[in-house]
């Protein structure tokens, strides 16, 4: 089992999630200002963050060129959503998760967010996510 996980975050929220998804799970995190999508693509598991801007839309200039090209280009990976919002309720990850399944690619199960930092996640729908990552 491989994976990586690839977040942006202006304000430290996101990256805590990220740390705490880190881990639990091994993988490696890494801002999407460091990485290249072709690197990406190695990894049977990817998992992205990114919090809720603009409105309920994701970071648009930095990550959303990112993940426009990476769904374009992802196979047969899966592909694992979190983030933080603000006060949208988390409106922006079901529109994101939509976005994956409408595209026919991967996506491994539901996303996971919150309103704040790691903390906010719902525990028991973290643990599915682990366990979704894990299987
Ligand atoms: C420019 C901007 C736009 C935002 N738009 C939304 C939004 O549409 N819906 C929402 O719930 N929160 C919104 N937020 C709040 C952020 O999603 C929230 O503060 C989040 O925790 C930031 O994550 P970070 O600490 O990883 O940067 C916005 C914040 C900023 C600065």
């Amino acid at each position: 089992m491989n994976g990586i996980i690839i977040y942006w975050s202006e304000t430290g929220n996101t990256e805590s999630m990220a740390l705490r998804i880190s881990d639990d799970t091994k993988f490696e995190a890494k801002r999407v200002e460091d990485v290249n999508v072709l690197d990406v693509l190695k990894y049977d598991n990817i998992v992205l963050g990114c919090p809720a801007m603009g409105a309920e839309e994701l970071e648009e200039t930095t990550f959303r060129p990112f993940f426009d090209k990476l769904l374009e280009k992802v196979d047969n990976q899966k592909l694992f959503l979190f983030g933080s919002w603000g006060w949208g309720g988390g409106e922006y990850m079901s529109l994101w998760e939509d976005e994956v399944k409408n595209s026919g690619k991967n996506l491994g199960c539901k996303g996971i967010c919150g309103n704040g930092d790691a903390s906010s996640f719902d525990e028991d729908e973290y643990d599915a996510f682990l366990n979704a990552i894990n299987n």
